[in-house]
């Protein structure tokens, strides 16, 4: 833990600024605080940016909406840009996090300015994207995003809500959903780099698809990277031009194993080794068990119905966050010695039922599809035409293989063409390199994409993290062990 703080404070702390390029144009005051919850000081600011970058001679701007967590130690040495991934989250609402907060400003040496947005499209930006007109349209869309093996007949439902979203965001978001690429939003942060008055060069912080933004930011702008990580990496190549995000699950089944190879390591700690399984492959062939059994005799909990879906997004959800683990071991005991008030109670802590604003709720996987699937080159004229692609799928991972169906089904369909879209290569050569960031056991942006992305940046490094999860950054948050179930 140490010696990685040290590596990347250095990797910021080298650089001073070159030379100012006049003053800023940006005033920082108070934040709103329901739209920005902080536990840590915050600034906020606004700058307008051309709503189209394409239509030079336009005055219709876009109000980007800016948070600062400033250094702590002054004068700054500059900003550091944000993004968190998705795409489609916020920033905004994160970087005040005290957590986060405080390893960020802990991982640059308190010298630098930490900034965020909420990028095109996203809930909390000026044109956010919500193509349902009635909350029966969202909801009914919103509950059929489930794992695509939870029914036989769940693939070709998929598709045909997919057809209803493209058509849904075609009818009511045919101009804003042409103006949410990645490209663009390259673009915004050029400006954000501009206003901010300092040395008008880039430095930025990526976290899964943040990695594709920086990566496609880079290529667009390889003379304007001062400094730049890209953590938890994200294939960019198949990003925009392959029908589904196949590498991203390369590690996915091995992430997923080593939840039960620690828990036979952590013994006793970990609540599924106190019934008749001894070894890591019974425990986990026990759970595949379970999820066909509760495919076709889902139980009904007090407030839940314990089905295939609510089973493997926990399981999925584990993947994410391996802090998750010995939470997950005590709620699959329960299930398996049928303690269902004790998983009923779980679950509601983990999924509120009460208070859902439909609206919001729904929002997200339709901001993820709006996003993707304007950079996502490629389309399919038919359900046949897309099926190799879910066998494929389903070949690399057996975990999260069906996960996202709905977003790749959306994206052979998807209707609006964006104004801007980047279609070059990955082939970079950055005014100062890049560091790209890889965990050995990250099933949801593998170590392989790191490698594939860092082999044509050129002069750039790659950090080999051993350790569970995503991201180097949110690893280091949770457990400096980087083991699931030490922190017991
Ligand atoms: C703060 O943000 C909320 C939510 O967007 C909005 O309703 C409210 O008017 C804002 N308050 C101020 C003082 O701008
Ligand atoms: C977008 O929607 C507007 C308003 O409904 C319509 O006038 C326009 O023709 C649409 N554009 C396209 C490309 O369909
Ligand atoms: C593992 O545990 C399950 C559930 O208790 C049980 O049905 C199964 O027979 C066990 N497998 C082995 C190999 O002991
Ligand atoms: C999936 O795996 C099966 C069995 O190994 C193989 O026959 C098939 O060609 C694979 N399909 C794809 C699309 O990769
Ligand atoms: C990177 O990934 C893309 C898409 O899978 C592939 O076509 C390309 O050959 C890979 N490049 C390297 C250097 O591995």
């Amino acid at each position: 833990m140490v010696s990685f703080r040290v590596a990347l404070q250095l990797s910021f702390a080298a650089l001073t600024l070159a030379q100012t390029q006049g003053a800023s144009k940006l005033q920082w005051g108070p934040c709103n605080e329901t739209e920005v919850p902080s536990d840590v000081p915050v600034d906020c600011s606004v700058l307008m940016v051309p709503l189209d970058y394409t239509e030079p001679d336009s005055d219709e701007k876009l109000q980007l909406d800016l948070v600062r967590v400033p250094a702590p130690i002054k004068p700054s040495k500059g900003s550091i840009l944000f993004n968190f991934g998705g795409p489609g989250s916020n920033g905004r609402d994160t970087i005040g996090t005290k957590t986060l907060a405080e390893e960020l400003l802990a991982l640059t040496g308190r010298q630098f300015d930490l900034i965020t947005f909420d990028p095109r499209g996203t809930p909390g930006s000026k044109i956010p994207i919500q193509c349902f007109e009635t909350e029966v349209d969202a909801w009914s869309y919103y509950l059929h995003r489930v794992p695509a093996m939870a029914s036989d007949v769940e693939l070709g439902k998929q598709w045909a809500y997919a057809t209803k979203l493209a058509d849904a965001c075609f009818r009511t978001h045919n101009k804003t959903g042409s103006l949410i690429s990645s490209a663009f939003v390259a673009r915004d942060m050029m400006q954000i780099v501009d206003a901010l008055g300092e040395d008008g060069m880039l430095r930025y912080w990526g976290f899964s698809y943040g990695t594709t933004l920086g990566a496609t930011t880079a290529a667009m702008f390889p003379d304007k990277v001062e400094q730049m990580i890209l953590d938890g990496v994200q294939n960019p190549h198949e990003y925009y031009h392959a029908q589904a995000d196949f590498e991203e699950w390369t590690d996915a089944d091995k992430e997923f194993s080593a939840i039960f190879t620690g828990c036979v390591e952590a013994g006793e700690k970990c609540e599924l080794t106190k019934g008749n399984n001894k070894t890591a492959a019974e425990l986990e062939q026990t759970i595949w068990d379970l999820l066909e059994t509760v495919k076709y005799r889902p139980i009904a909990l007090k407030t839940f119905i314990l089905d295939y879906n609510n089973v493997k997004s926990l399981l999925v959800q584990a993947l994410y966050d391996n802090s998750l683990w010995p939470l997950l071991a005590r709620v699959l005991n329960a299930i398996l010695t049928e303690q269902y008030d004790l998983v009923n109670d779980i679950y509601e802590a983990l999924m509120p039922t009460t208070d859902i604003d439909i609206f919001k709720e729904s929002q997200q996987p339709q901001v993820i599809s709006a996003i993707h699937c304007s950079d996502n080159m490629v389309r399919s004229k038919t359900f046949d035409d897309f099926a190799p692609a879910i066998e494929r799928l389903y070949n690399i991972s057996k975990i999260i293989g069906d996960g996202v169906i709905f977003l790749n089904s959306a994206c052979a369909q998807w209707k609006i063409e964006p104004k801007e879209r980047y279609t070059g290569d990955f082939n970079v050569k950055t005014k100062s390199p890049v560091l790209f960031i890889g965990n050995t056991f990250d099933g949801l942006t593998p170590l392989v994409s790191a490698k594939n992305v860092s082999s044509t940046f050129e002069g750039s490094a790659l950090l080999t993290v051993d350790g569970y999860g995503v991201s180097y950054l949110f690893l280091s948050l949770r457990d400096p062990l980087y083991r699931g179930f030490a922190g017991y």
